[in-house]
C-alpha cells in the first residue's frame, strides 16, 4: 500500500516533469542559430556568407547566431591562416553557454549528400552525449528538398542569369561519386530544363561530369555556353574547375571542344534572395526535436 502510494507519487512527479520539459511553443526559451556550410578557403567567397547571415538575423531577431563549416579540412585550412572556425559541436557548446535553450540548425548545402548526413549524425550525437543541455533542437533541410524547391531554384537561376545570349547555360553542381545526390542531381537538372531549356546540370565530383555534359551540347549543336556554379558561393570550384584558365578547367575543356564561353558568373546561390528566402523557409519547416531520444519526437507515435 505504502509502495503503492510511493508509485503514484513518483508517476505524478514523472509527469510533471514531462509536461515542463515539454516545448511550450519557442519562446519558452532563448533561441539560437547555427547556419552551417561545407565552408570555403576563398575569402571572396566567405564574404557572401555576410548576405545570408544578415537575413537570419532580421528573420529571427534576439536568437544568438553562430556559423559552423563541416568541411574538416577547409578548417585546418583556415585555422593555419589564424582563422578559427567552429564545427557544428563547437557551435553547440558556444550556444548552450550563452544560455540558449532551442537551437535551429539550418543546413546550407545544396542537396543532402553526405555532408549533410555526416550533420545530421554529428547533432544526434552530441544530443546523446548531453542530455538535458537544449530542449530542442532542429534541423533545417537543404536547399534541394521537394519538388517545389527545384522549381523556385529554376526560377532563380532563370530570372538572374541572362547568360549574355549564350545558348546553353552551364550549371556546375558538386555532387558526389556515391550515394544519394546523384538522383537529387537528376531531379534538379529536369527542373531547371523545365524552366529555361538553355540550363544544363552537370557535377565537378559527381555521377554526371564533364564528359556527359559534353555529349548533350554536342547532341543538341551548342556553339555558345555561358557558365555559372550551382554551388552555396563561388569557391575553389567555381574559380578553378569551373571557371579557371588551366586546361582542366571546363571553360579551357569547352573551347577545346569548339564550344565558345561568353562568360560567367560568380555568384553563389545564397546571392540570390529567392534563395536565402527559401533557407529560412526550411528553417522553420524543421519540427523534428534532435533533442529527444527517438521514439518520442514528434510523428513517432502517429501511424
Ligand atoms: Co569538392
Amino acid at each position: 500500500m505504502r509502495q503503492a502510494r510511493y508509485s503514484a507519487a513518483f508517476l505524478l512527479i514523472l509527469f510533471l516533469a514531462w509536461g515542463c520539459a515539454r516545448p511550450h511553443g519557442d519562446g519558452a526559451g532563448k533561441e539560437g542559430i547555427i547556419l552551417t556550410a561545407f565552408g570555403t578557403s576563398v575569402p571572396e567567397a566567405r564574404a557572401a556568407y555576410g548576405e545570408i547571415e544578415r537575413e537570419y538575423r532580421e528573420a529571427f531577431p534576439g536568437a544568438e547566431l553562430e556559423w559552423a563549416f563541416t568541411s574538416q579540412k577547409i578548417r585546418k585550412k583556415l585555422a593555419a591562416e589564424g582563422l578559427e572556425t567552429s564545427g557544428v559541436d563547437g557551435a553547440l557548446d558556444k550556444l548552450a553557454k550563452e544560455g540558449v535553450s532551442v537551437v535551429r540548425v539550418q543546413s546550407l548545402h545544396v542537396m543532402a549528400g553526405e555532408e549533410f548526413a555526416k550533420l545530421a549524425r554529428a547533432i544526434v550525437y552530441y544530443a546523446h552525449e548531453n542530455p538535458g543541455r537544449f530542449k530542442a533542437v532542429y534541423l533545417g533541410r537543404p536547399l534541394l528538398e521537394s519538388a517545389r524547391d527545384g522549381q523556385t531554384v529554376a526560377r532563380a537561376l532563370s530570372e538572374s542569369l541572362a547568360g549574355n545570349g549564350a545558348e546553353a547555360v552551364i550549371l556546375m553542381g558538386h555532387g558526389q561519386k556515391k550515394g544519394r545526390a546523384g538522383l537529387v542531381m537528376e531531379g534538379a537538372g529536369a527542373a531547371l530544363k523545365n524552366e529555361d531549356p538553355r540550363f544544363f546540370l552537370a557535377s565537378v565530383e559527381g555521377e554526371k561530369g564533364f564528359p556527359e555534359l559534353l555529349q548533350e551540347l554536342r547532341k543538341r549543336k551548342i556553339k555558345t555556353a555561358f557558365l555559372a556554379p550551382l554551388m552555396l558561393v563561388a569557391g575553389d570550384h567555381a574559380r578553378n574547375d569551373l571557371a579557371g584558365d588551366e586546361e582542366d578547367s571546363w571553360k579551357s575543356r569547352l573551347e577545346k571542344a569548339g564550344i565558345k564561353a561568353l562568360g560567367a558568373s560568380m555568384e553563389g546561390l545564397g546571392g540570390k534572395k529567392e534563395i536565402r528566402d527559401l533557407f529560412i523557409r526550411h528553417t522553420r519547416e524543421a519540427d523534428e526535436n534532435l533533442a529527444l531520444p527517438p521514439g518520442s519526437r514528434r510523428g513517432d507515435q502517429e501511424g
